[in-house]
């Protein structure tokens, strides 16, 4: 037992082992200019990845040209961006501190903590890298309403309020795992997207960094789950289910006041919005995302507890 946790131990290390040479934070700073942009200039390039915009294809939308789908893509890109700001310094780093300093109590090596440490100054530069190009393209659109984005962040931060004290370090560390495996899915596919350059490099930059933070909670996960007590282990069962469902509910109102800010007429904006509502695409939605998560899980023994085959199976989250 003892030789299999610092195998998994130096697993997690070697994540961060090229930091120094690797991470965006000490290689890559200030990349990000779009000052030189004009629309000319980059013919046939999107603001973000249509792929996560399927509802541009609706007629109703498409019907006003390439100047509505690109206003529309540089909206998304910009709650992204303030999303993932927030996302960093509210969510992921405030679970990362349960880690660096071990509050759950697990006895975390002193290497495996300072790993921690070099993961939270990545976010940290996540968030100045995502503020730095949606402010630069609020600019160029003139988008004012940004406070919208931070939604999702008030209601996981409200979610881990409502566990016992008892378990609020594990709450928060089982949040950061869940953000840290389902992120990478999402930025993987603008790596396939014609993307404008300057916003291409720092979404490839930063999931560059997030493939590493991935493998780093994965083996987390493993730790913490093989260290925790009976009680704890059925506190995270249930919550893991919660956490994951939190990470896919949809803005209640930004696609509706979006799309009526581009010039799509009231109607059709709600239907399009009101097609995405609902528990069947929410389903949909993060079952398709916590594919990561759930391969981190299998590794780590979690399922061999037909409890929780069944817990997850019926959250429709595995088959
Ligand atoms: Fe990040
Ligand atoms: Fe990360």
């Amino acid at each position: 037992m003892i030789e299999e946790m610092s195998s998994i131990d130096t697993d997690a290390l070697q994540v961060f082992s090229d930091w120094n040479d690797a991470a965006t934070v000490r290689t890559r700073p200030n990349a990000y200019d779009l000052s030189g942009w004009t629309q000319e200039g980059e013919q046939d390039k999107d603001w973000f990845v249509p792929a996560a915009t399927p509802w541009l294809a609706d007629e109703a939308v498409h019907c006003h040209g390439d100047a509505v789908r690109q206003a529309i893509l540089a909206r998304y890109l910009v709650m992204f961006l303030d999303y993932t700001t927030e996302l960093e310094t509210r969510i992921v780093n405030r679970a990362i501190t349960t880690i660096a300093h071990d509050r759950i109590g697990l006895g975390l090596s002193p290497a495996l903590k300072l790993t921690g440490l070099k993961l939270y100054a990545d976010e940290a530069y996540h968030a100045v890298m995502s503020a730095e190009v949606a402010n630069q393209v609020s600019a160029i659109y003139g988008i004012a309403n940004r406070e919208v984005a931070s939604e999702r962040v008030r209601n996981i931060r409200a979610l881990v309020n409502t566990v016992e004290p008892a378990h609020t370090e594990l709450a928060w560390f089982v949040v950061g795992f869940v953000s840290e495996t389902v992120i990478t899915k999402e930025f993987l596919k603008i790596s396939k997207a014609t993307v404008y350059a300057p916003v291409y490099r720092m979404l490839r930059d930063h999931l560059e960094d997030e493939l590493k933070h991935s493998l780093y909670f994965s083996h987390l996960f493993t730790i913490v789950w093989q260290g925790a007590s009976d009680t704890q282990k059925t506190f995270m069962s249930g919550f893991i289910v919660q956490a994951i469902y939190e990470f896919f509910r949809l803005h209640e109102t930004w696609l509706f006041e979006n799309l009526k800010c581009v010039g799509v007429d009231a109607a059709s904006a709600w239907l399009i919005h009101e097609r995405q509502q609902g528990h069947a695409p929410h389903r949909a939605r993060a079952r398709a995302g916590c594919t990561a998560t759930i391969t981190a899980m299998k590794r780590s023994g979690f399922f061999k507890d037909p409890m929780n085959v069944k817990r997850f199976a019926e959250a429709g989250l595995i088959e």
